[in-house]
């Protein structure tokens, strides 16, 4: 059965097609990252019309990739939830409107559970990524990290999963983007601290770890907080000074060990939660999922900490792409009847809770 996956629920246009929620054949992004850098973040204006503009060549582009016509194709999957609603509506409104003209079952798809389903991604047909060589087994704990997301999830099998926790304020990678910021570093953040950590010394800057009641929740925003405010110490000056000039005042020696310092802590929070979740529940496989999955300390700490192979799919997986959307629409299209193409609604805040496989 093979699948076209489509995702525009950020700064990303991406089409894929996946042969039987495994089998990558075509993985085609499109990224708005340098239209957006020149900002420091996201335009959601500028992101409606960007994927507007390229949404058909993408998806062009995927079933060319793929070898593929539309008989190939058996089911269309979507993200309709969460994200910019005006990237959304790109999004779904292209694929309501190919389902309907080529008489195609259609799958609404929630784009955090497609992102930890990027890890059940095993064989490739056109390309040469590093993947995992079996899928994820069950009972599965899933750390979903990204941009918008930060989650620890339970599942004991497809569809039937428990959220563990979340975060309370800021997302993981929204953290790295802020404190990037702080230190003059281009967006995305993520990639650009963890460069620049490399040269860091990660105690050098004592920054607090956050402890919620539920121990699976997560608050970054303190801790980007408490950056800034160590920062402003750094080069004394209080909190009057404006925030878009401190970075003119650290040397490249003082913003590699904020870099360091920061991500230590913030990958660290998340690593006790996994591992916590770990000791009590006994999962048989830990996977994690989007784009800071990316991130070098986070595998790193997290190896050290369990006493399993944690499984990720490749970096191209891991941020946002269409695969991972294609792969969870086959997995749908097993257990639930299709959607109807003439009412799908985007939910641009619908947590992983709401995602329903009923
Ligand atoms: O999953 P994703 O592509 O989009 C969302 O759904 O949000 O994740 C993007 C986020 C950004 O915040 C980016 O800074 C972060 O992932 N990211 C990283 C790394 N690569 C991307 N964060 C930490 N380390 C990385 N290597
Ligand atoms: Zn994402």
């Amino acid at each position: 059965m093979r699948i076209l996956g489509i995702e525009s629920s950020c700064d990303e246009t991406a089409a894929a097609i996946v042969e039987d929620g495994c089998r990558l054949l075509s993985n085609v992004v499109h990224s708005q990252i340098d239209i957006h850098a020149e900002y420091g973040g996201v335009i959601p204006e500028i992101a409606a019309r960007s994927h507007i503009e390229v949404v058909n060549p993408v998806i062009e582009r995927a079933l060319t990739e793929a070898d593929c016509t539309w008989d190939d194709i058996d089911a269309i999957a979507v993200t309709y939830a969460p994200g910019l609603v005006g990237s959304l509506l790109v999004g779904t409104l292209a694929a309501r409107t190919l389902a309907i003209l080529h008489d195609k079952p259609i799958y609404k798809i929630h784009h955090v559970e497609g992102h930890i389903y990027a890890n059940f991604i095993t064989s490739q047909e056109h390309s040469t990524l590093k993947l995992p060589q079996q899928p994820p087994r069950f009972p599965m704990l899933a750390l979903a990290v990204s941009g918008k997301h930060s989650e620890l999830v339970y599942f004991r099998g497809h569809g039937d999963f428990d959220l563990l926790g979340e975060t309370q304020d800021d997302a993981i990678g929204e953290a790295f983007d802020k404190v990037a910021k702080i230190l003059g570093l281009p967006y995305p953040g993520g990639p650009e601290i963890s460069r620049a950590a490399v040269a860091g010394d990660p105690k050098k800057y004592e920054l607090p770890i956050s402890h919620l009641a539920n121990p699976y929740d997560f608050s970054f925003s303190g801790l980007k907080t408490a950056v800034l405010r160590a920062v402003q110490h750094e080069v004394g000056v209080d909190y009057r000074f404006p925030s878009y000039k401190l970075a003119e005042r650290l040397s490249e020696r003082q913003k590699a060990d904020f870099a360091a310092s920061f991500q230590y802590i913030a990958v660290k929070t998340l690593v006790n939660a996994t591992k916590r979740a770990f000791r009590e529940l006994s999962p048989a496989s830990v996977v994690i999922a989007g784009g800071v999955a990316a991130n070098g300390e986070l595998r790193e700490q997290l190896r050290q900490a369990l006493p399993l192979d944690v499984e990720y799919a490749p970096i191209q997986l891991c941020t946002d792409n269409a695969a991972m959307i294609a792969t969870l629409g086959y997995y749908y299209a097993q257990v639930k009847s299709s959607d109807n193409p003439y009412d799908i609604e985007v939910v641009p805040s619908l947590t992983l809770a709401g995602a329903s496989w009923a």
